[in-house]
């Protein structure tokens, strides 16, 4: 079964085909980055204007890609959310349009759960997993029973992991998106110099809260003023944010025992979180999956993925379906009810 995926959460126009929700014959995606940058974040109606001048091209490319037409491919996978709406509705939108000129089935998948799907799309994933997924609009761990099988054992209260990265960066007016800059400056720089705390939650939930390590952050560039070691503190801030991503997962890997741990979502390309991970899980002898850098960004291949199995499940998009802005339990099974 081929499946045609259309991916417009935030600000990629992305259209993938996969095979069987395994083999991704293209993927095509066009980040709008550049738009952006000048703003030091994403606006989202420049988003949504950009995603109806790009996603007919962007698809057409796809197929063109795969040598393939519309009679080809089996069915649309498009993301239904979370997401910036006005986004959103321009993908949602031009799949059903296309799914009835076509005549072809239509699923609306979650992105969140899409990019748990991602390293399905490279490796066979030993099931039960703790997955973390770390984004510029989540930061978020799973209980992955198997496929569409989930359960959220922690969130964050305010900011997401890269969200700070990209907002501190910007103050910095080091560029955007500053997740990767910040990586790369990171690496001349010594980790020990600026000291921050890892957050504690009142209430003894393992839930995130980044908003406290980022006023700390823009205290210190307040006091260091010109005296600022700009690689040094890049390298402590992204430390601090690392420690406090792979605390809280490993700390959720001890307690349930899984197979194997999952990476997703564009903060998983940082070099010194995937480190991390890396030695963590050797020292406990536990298997890891961190996709392909083009995989743990926004992209349509793991919307494909995932859909073929909303497929199989016979979970059609009603053409009257909105879209969602914010996590919803559509789509996958709570496993368990949170205590
Ligand atoms: O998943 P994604 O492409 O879009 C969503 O937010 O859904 O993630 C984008 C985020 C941005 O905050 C960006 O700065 C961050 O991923 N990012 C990185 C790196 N590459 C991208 N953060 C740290 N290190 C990187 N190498
Ligand atoms: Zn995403």
């Amino acid at each position: 079964m081929r499946i045609l995926g259309i991916e417009t959460s935030c600000d990629e126009t992305a259209a993938a085909i996969v095979e069987s929700g395994k083999r991704i014959i293209s993927n095509i995606i066009y980040s709008q980055e550049k738009i952006h940058s000048d703003f030091g974040g994403v606006v989202p109606e420049l988003a949504s204007r950009e995603h109806v001048k790009r996603i007919d091209s962007i698809v057409k490319k796809a197929l063109s890609s795969a040598s393939l037409g519309y009679d080809d491919i089996d069915g649309i996978a498009v993301t239904q959310g979370p997401g910036l709406i006005g986004s959103l509705l321009v993908g949602i939108s031009f799949a059903k349009a296309l799914a009835l000129s076509i005549s072809k089935p239509l699923v609306g998948v979650n992105h969140i759960l899409a990019h748990l799907y991602a390293p399905e799309l490279e490796y066979s994933v030993q099931y039960p997993a703790i997955g973390l997924i770390v984004s510029g609009g989540h930061t978020s761990i799973y209980y992955v029973e198997g496929i569409m099988k989930y359960e959220r054992l922690s969130r964050t209260r305010d900011d997401a992991a890269g969200e700070i990265l990209d907002k501190i960066a910007k103050f910095l007016g080091l560029g955007y998106p500053g997740g990767p800059i910040i990586d790369k400056i990171a690496k001349e720089g010594n980790k020990e110099r600026y000291r921050f705390s890892i957050p504690k939650m009142s209430d003894g939930s393992r839930d995130f809260s980044f908003s406290g390590i980022k006023s700390a952050a823009l205290r210190i560039i307040r006091k260091e003023g010109k005296e600022l070691n700009i690689a040094d503190f890049v390298a402590s801030f992204q430390e601090i944010v690392v420690n406090y991503l792979v605390l809280n997962l490993f700390s959720f890997v001890r307690e349930h025992n899984p197979r194997s741990i999952i990476l997703a979502g564009g903060v998983s390309r940082n070099s010194r979180l995937r480190k991390m991970v890396e030695e963590e899980s050797e020292k406990i002898g536990i298997k890891y999956y961190l996709p392909s850098p083009i995989l743990c960004t926004d992209n349509a291949a793991m919307i494909a993925g995932l859909g073929y199995h909303y497929f199989e499940r016979e979970e059609y998009l009603s053409y009257t379906t909105a879209p969602f802005s914010r996590f919803e339990p559509k789509g996958y099974k709570l496993i368990r009810s949170k205590a």
